[in-house]
């Protein structure tokens, strides 16, 4: 057997986000999101699910922390809900939305667990998206106002904060395929919202810069890895493409201050009719102390004439192995993705701030869940992030995606990325899955055995 000893300052650590666990919909003077409006039209969420109770984390968080203290966790990633804090997304703070996170922090701190906390994970106010969402530029200064009353009130026991989740997300399903909150179709909407979205970031760091405060703040993208699915030059152009429509469109402008070329070429007009004013780029490109990074797969591309999204076709290769999501497990997608935003982007530190799998778990007789396929996906990951850091690539820490089974989105509860599974039938049992002791044992000896 190979021991892989990770940095001694390696920060193992597990993240949910606000919708996805809390539930408490309603509770203690909360307002609507996009989620929950979402969530409640029928037709949106497989199943008719919604976040109403979730995981129950918002009444049990106490007892999920004790877990997360048994497994070990350094860190825990957690996003904070916008209209618990601002029920109207701006105007009158709920004192109550900041007394239930500040008792999360604490308790965190005191199990000796250091809180990262996003500040947007998808969950706007619904009153804000009822004056236009994140397509009206006045929403970009709502979310500074509202992250500094975070930082202003727990900037200084928080030391790492997440401006965003994966815009990419936001702008593409929330409002091109129109899959996820607020459900719009519209391709220059996405990149209004995408170029908002990073424009509240910028002006965000910028706000933690002048408070002075003692901590690091940066973002999370989801990035992949694109390759052709042969040599020829048209599927090689076809994984340009991809690469500039999902990494690019993001590394660029926070790294170098421009929108990548080719999807400048691809968008064409419509490129040149959104509002970008004078000093957008730079206020984009602000330099963030760590760059977070959600990886899951990677995208394999061919060109396909008859494709409408800019001529590129996903292929799936039939020898591989794939999750529940049906996502290609592909580790050493995780290896060239690091290697290449460190050699081409940043030599910040990197985190991962999501990396994990879901698949169809079930309680065994025995009573636990044995869910050997996730430890494969965890080990053949970890093992690459191993491998970059002994090339020199620094990355300081790795969050499991997810603590627990949650509420996935559009698939609902139907697709379980936990370590910890819930037992949506008895009322919410947690049972630590095999890949949580797995993880536990990593933890402890802060090395993988491969
Ligand atoms: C998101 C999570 C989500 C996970 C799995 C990421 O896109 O940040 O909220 O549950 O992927 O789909």
């Amino acid at each position: 057997m190979n021991k892989l000893i990770f940095p001694k300052d390696f920060i193992w650590g597990s993240a949910t986000a606000s919708y996805q666990v809390e539930g408490a919909f309603d509770e203690d003077a909360k307002g609507e999101s996009i989620w929950d409006r979402f969530s409640h039209t029928p037709g949106k969420v497989e199943n008719g699910d919604t976040g109403d109770v979730a995981c129950d984390h918002y009444h049990r968080y106490k007892e999920d922390i004790a877990l997360m203290k048994e497994i070990g966790i350094d860190s825990y990633r957690l996003s904070i809900s916008w209209s618990r804090i601002l029920p109207e997304g701006k105007g009158e703070i709920n004192q109550q939305g900041l007394d239930f996170y500040r008792n999360l922090i604490d308790e965190l701190l005191k199990a000796g667990i250091k809180p990262a906390i996003t500040i947007y994970h998808w969950d706007l106010p619904q009153a804000l998206q009822d004056e236009g969402g994140w397509a009206n530029r006045q929403t970009v200064k709502y979310f500074v106002d509202y992250a500094e009353i975070l930082f202003n009130e727990f900037g200084d026991v928080v030391s790492q904060w997440i401006t965003h989740n994966e815009p990419y997300v936001v702008a593409v399903h929330g409002h091109l395929t129109g899959s996820h909150a607020p459900g719009i179709k519209d391709p220059k909407v996405a990149m209004q919202v995408a170029h908002n979205i990073l424009l509240s970031h910028g002006l965000t760091v910028k706000k933690y810069r002048e408070l002075e405060l003692d901590g690091e703040i940066g973002i999370t993208l989801n990035l992949t890895s694109s390759y052709p699915n042969s040599n020829s030059q048209e599927d090689n152009e076809a994984a340009k493409r991809m690469e500039a429509c999902i990494n690019g469109w993001f590394l660029e402008p926070l790294f170098k201050g421009k929108y990548p070329e080719k999807l400048i070429e691809l968008y064409g007009a419509k490129f040149n009719q959104l509002d970008i004013r004078a000093g957008d780029m730079d206020i984009i490109k602000e330099e963030i102390d760590f760059l977070g990074i959600n990886y899951y797969s990677r995208s394999l591309v061919r060109h396909n004439e008859d494709s409408d999204f800019f001529k590129i076709e996903g292929v799936k290769p039939e020898d591989s192995k794939y999750t529940a999501m049906d996502w290609e497990i592909y580790p050493d997608g995780l290896y060239d993705l690091l290697i290449k935003v460190n050699r081409e982007y940043t030599q910040k530190p990197l985190y991962i701030t999501e990396n994990g799998a879901a698949f169809d778990d079930e309680i065994s007789e025995d009573g636990r869940v044995h869910d050997q396929e996730r430890i494969n996906y965890l080990k053949s990951h970890f093992q690459r992030a191993y491998k970059t850091i002994k090339e020199g690539v620094p990355l300081k820490g790795y969050y499991v995606w997810s603590l627990m089974d949650n509420f996935e989105w559009a698939y609902g509860y139907d697709k379980r990325f936990g370590i910890i599974y819930i037992d949506y039938n008895k009322d919410r049992k947690r049972i630590l899955k095999d890949s949580a002791y797995w993880y536990q044992n990593v933890i402890a000896n802060n090395t993988l055995d491969i």
